[in-house]
């Protein structure tokens, strides 16, 4: 907590560490209320520096160099640093301070989750702890010792291999860890508590035999085996992938319920948010399943893209989180639907990233200042980095890339690395030059791509002309241009693929291409087009910008149905879709054509669903995301735009109303598996019932009822409920409570049922929202509850929460400050959509503002919180 502005973090700063760490012995003397933590080093100077250490909410007892107390003036002490101005060439420093875990509601560093002590260390959690240099450029050699009652807490765990433990006086017992691997302590962790363990075993490639445990609390171990499979679907691919074994002989995750994010790569022992690991049919989604297997491999791809090769300093962070999601994306498209997976990411990047990167907060990939770290683990950071990662893949080939890959492992493993690192490692083993492509990683914004077309009949010829541009950001009025890669194609007027030949090849061309776009503005000449074609632009999302091309509705519709780009033909319809409800928001008398061109198209995807993936039909058929839609819209309006959509979805169950009963019927499944056929099923069925339940007919309610209280699986009953739950009517309170009545021993199902409120169409869901809030499921000090209902309210409910009244800013406001102290991480993550506010009208524009300068003159402000609402207001 800081009084005064706090300070800024520059790239251009860097230096490296002035002492090298040769060795770190961790003692944790583990007590609820007073741990004390005695940290011995070896330290080798570096360069004729003080020594300066990090330390926050630590209390100093003592300081020994080589076994000699220091004497007071030997040192300085504030509530950041710790100095020590001279010392010798290489000593021992041994540090000791106590910690009071219970107390700590911040969730960074060592706290307490359901009674069990774990730890969080990324990004600077670890000198909550003890006074070090905390910085992922310090790696060392890590042994840890773990004291504590043995009753209480008889699992004892840390990183790398139990080399040694045993029996103590008073009921108490203890544990010795050995990590081989040197680590910044970012990635250290450790764990005491009651919990039980799942086991299972991975024979890697070059027969290692390692044990796979996943901790959790007694009444959850019936819920483990997805992610077990899971990891080992992961280990076995990042072999084949990728090349990459596991480099210790057992692996842990354990499953805790009170945490800030979705999981953590500590070196052998992960730390996961309970949401990520906890499934059974019963009580889990396919969306949850699906995120599940994504997070744990996730988690488990950063024990080479983050662990074995880490980041120099937190501006790098893209390395590490960019790279893994890149990598945790093609896992999961292989394990599930290449085209479905890139549309949810896509939406996602699209719905979020977008939003981030055209407002205050605007970044690069790799930022080159920040007030706290915490706040650039973003959308930017994590997938449009991984975007980055995607577009050097399509520019080096799969196998450029994996050449690249092991280059960059080889040459930097055991080191702390840089972005330009690993695009040199590209670079040489592709000998290709990226230096123009770097600018990705520098400059922030969503770059726009206007594209003009024209054909030539007389000369067979067809003419692409493609500008870039990029609005400015904070911190950078004028952009140069990037490299961006066009993958591309040509439709014939029978949906045939061209032969893409440029203008002075001499062989036929390839039907599908890439284009390197590296000018402001640059054409390309296509020959030998026998017709007027239709193109199918950035195929695949082959480059994370905005797309504008006029096409007409009939090219739209004739995308729809013909791309053999799966995801452009999902995308063509989204289009088709923007285009009606805007031509809808309006009033424009284009509307009703195109209105037969989308109700024609949704009716051919209901007629032919069964030659088609269900994933896919299910995903084409869905409106474009409210928050998405206020993209297009200037200033937007989310109550308009909530009715606009909701009312197109009307119009087409209108339409289509016994196709999509037939189609509901006939997809009703026996019984219950996930596989990619299964949930494609479940997703259309489903989809099919959300459109059906906009007519609000007491058959179509009935329907859901019956739905909700026979589905033999959370995503069926889901689905049932969010149906009544958009309905004003007497089912709805009845499901809700009916749901609640079961469930209410379930903590991850509670969420759900909390979010579902929280996320209503209805009226009056602020007052119902601040009611659960006083309810026994909610608990403002656990994160995911902060999410599921104050998160969902003001993040996923635009319609609710930009009420005219502004109600919701002062609630979001409230919700900020309330949070602050307890948890500044959570508190300034809920603050992102109030930035937000120069993308509406003005009267929501001085409401949002008058909450945002609320927020900055309150008392106490984290670094957090300040930071955000700070840049918020910046002219
Ligand atoms: N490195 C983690 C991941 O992406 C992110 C993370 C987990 C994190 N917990 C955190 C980041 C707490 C900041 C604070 O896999
Ligand atoms: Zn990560």
């Amino acid at each position: 907590m800081t009084e005064q502005s706090p300070q800024t973090i520059y790239l251009k700063d860097y230096q490296a560490p002035a002492y090298a760490v040769e060795s770190l012995d961790l003692h944790f003397d583990l007590h609820d209320s007073e741990t004390v933590v005695t940290a011995t080093q070896r330290l080798k100077q570096l360069r004729p520096e003080a020594l300066v250490l990090n330390g926050e909410a630590l209390q100093l007892l003592s300081i020994k160099i080589d076994g000699e107390p220091l004497a007071e003036d030997d040192y300085q002490v504030d509530d950041e640093l710790l100095t020590i101005a001279r010392l010798p060439a290489s000593c021992t420093l041994e540090i000791q301070t106590r910690i009071d875990p219970a107390a700590n509601t911040t969730l960074d560093g060592l706290y307490l989750s359901s009674g069990n002590f774990c730890t969080q260390c990324e990004a600077e959690g670890f000198r909550r702890m003890t006074y070090y240099q905390d910085r992922p450029d310090v790696m060392t050699l890590f042994t840890t010792t773990l004291v504590a009652d043995k009753a209480r807490y008889p699992v004892l765990l840390s990183n790398g291999n139990r080399v040694d433990g045993g029996e103590l006086d008073n009921g108490r017992h203890w544990a010795r860890w050995e990590d081989p691997h040197k680590k910044p302590c970012y990635l250290f962790a450790l764990v005491a508590g009651d919990l039980q363990c799942v086991e299972d075993r991975f024979t890697t490639l070059s027969g290692r035999d390692v044990t796979l445990r996943i901790y959790v609390e007694a009444h959850n171990v019936d819920k483990c085996e997805h992610a077990m499979a899971s990891l080992k679907r992961a280990m076995s691919w990042d072999e084949t992938v990728y090349g990459r074994e596991y480099d210790l002989d057992i692996y842990m995750i354990v499953a805790v319920d009170d945490f800030n994010m979705g999981a953590m790569e500590n070196k052998g022992l992960n730390v996961f948010n309970s949401k990520f690991i906890l499934a059974r049919p019963d009580t889990a989604t396919d969306t949850d399943y699906a995120q599940i297997e994504g997070v744990v491999a996730h988690e488990y791809f950063h024990n080479w893209s983050g662990n074995r090769v880490t980041c120099r300093d937190w501006f790098q962070l893209s390395l590490k989180e960019g790279f893994t999601v890149f990598r945790d994306q093609s896992f999961s498209a292989d394990m599930f639907s290449h085209a479905a997976k890139r549309i949810e990411d896509v939406n996602m990047l699209r719905s979020a990233q977008f939003i981030e990167d055209s407002g205050p907060m605007s970044h690069p990939v790799r930022p080159d200042a920040y007030v706290e770290i915490n706040n650039f683990y973003t959308l930017t950071v994590y997938e449009k980095g991984a975007e980055v990662v995607r577009m050097i893949h399509t520019l080096v080939g799969a196998d450029g890339f994996r050449r690249g890959s092991d280059l960059y492992f080889q040459r930097h493993d055991g080191q702390a690395v840089t972005c330009d690192d690993f695009v040199k490692a590209m670079e040489d083993a592709n000998s290709i030059d990226l230096t123009q492509f770097k600018r990705w990683y520098s400059q922030s914004g969503t770059p726009q791509v206007a594209i003009s077309t024209a054909y030539d009949a007389a000369t067979q010829r067809y003419h692409v002309t493609f500008e870039q541009s990029c609005p400015p950001t904070p911190g950078q009025p004028v952009k140069a241009p990037f490299h961006i890669p066009v993958a591309m194609g040509l439709l014939d007027g029978q949906g045939r693929a061209v032969p893409l030949t440029l203008s002075g090849e001499t062989e036929t061309g390839p039907l599908h291409r890439v284009l390197d776009l590296t000018e402001a503005s640059q054409s390309f000449t296509f020959i030998d087009v026998a017709a007027q074609p239709t193109p199918s632009f950035f195929r695949h999302f082959s480059a994370p910008v905005k797309i504008d091309y006029d096409y007409s509705d009939a090219a739209l519709a004739f995308l729809m149905a013909h791309d053999d780009d799966e995801f452009n033909r999902w995308d063509a319809g989204q289009r088709l879709a923007i285009r009606l409800l805007g031509q809808q928001l309006t009033g424009s008398d284009e509307a009703a054509a195109t209105l037969q061109h989308f109700s024609d198209a949704f009716g051919q995807l209901l007629a032919n669903n069964s030659e088609l993936d269900h994933n896919l039909v299910a995903e084409a058929l869905r409106l474009p995301k409210e928050s998405y839609l206020s993209e297009f819209f200037s200033p937007a309006d989310p109550v308009a735009i909530h009715q606009a959509r909701r009312q197109l979805m009307k119009t087409l169950a209108q339409r289509h109303q016994s196709a999509l009963q037939t189609l509901y019927e006939a997809l009703v499944q026996a019984d219950y598996r996930i596989d990619a056929a299964a949930i494609g099923k479940r997703a259309l069925r489903n989809v099919c019932l959300a459109y059906l339940v906009t007519l609000e007919s007491q058959t179509v309610i009935d329907c859901a009822y019956q739905q909700f209280e026979q589905a033999s699986n959370m995503t069926d009953v889901m689905a049932a409920l969010a149906s009544l739950v958009s309905v004003d009517c007497p089912e709805r309170h009845q499901a809700l409570a009916a749901f609640y009545e079961q469930w209410k021993g379930e903590t991850l199902v509670v969420d759900k049922w909390l979010a579902l409120q929280a996320t209503s169409p209805l009226p009056g869901t602020l007052a119902h929202v601040k009611q659960l809030q006083n309810h026994e499921a909610f608990s403002i000090k656990n994160p995911n509850k902060v999410r599921s209902l104050i998160g969902a309210f003001c993040s996923a409910n635009p319609a609710q929460f930009h009420q005219p009244d502004g109600e919701g800013y002062r609630f979001l406001a409230d919700s900020v400050l309330r949070l602050n102290e307890l948890n500044p991480q959570i508190a300034a993550r809920l603050l992102a959509p109030l930035i937000q506010w120069r993308r509406f009208d003005s009267s929501r524009q001085a409401q949002m503002k008058a909450q945002l300068e609320r927020i900055l003159a309150a008392e106490h402000l984290s670094k957090n919180v300040y930071e955000i609402a700070a840049k918020g207001l910046a002219a």
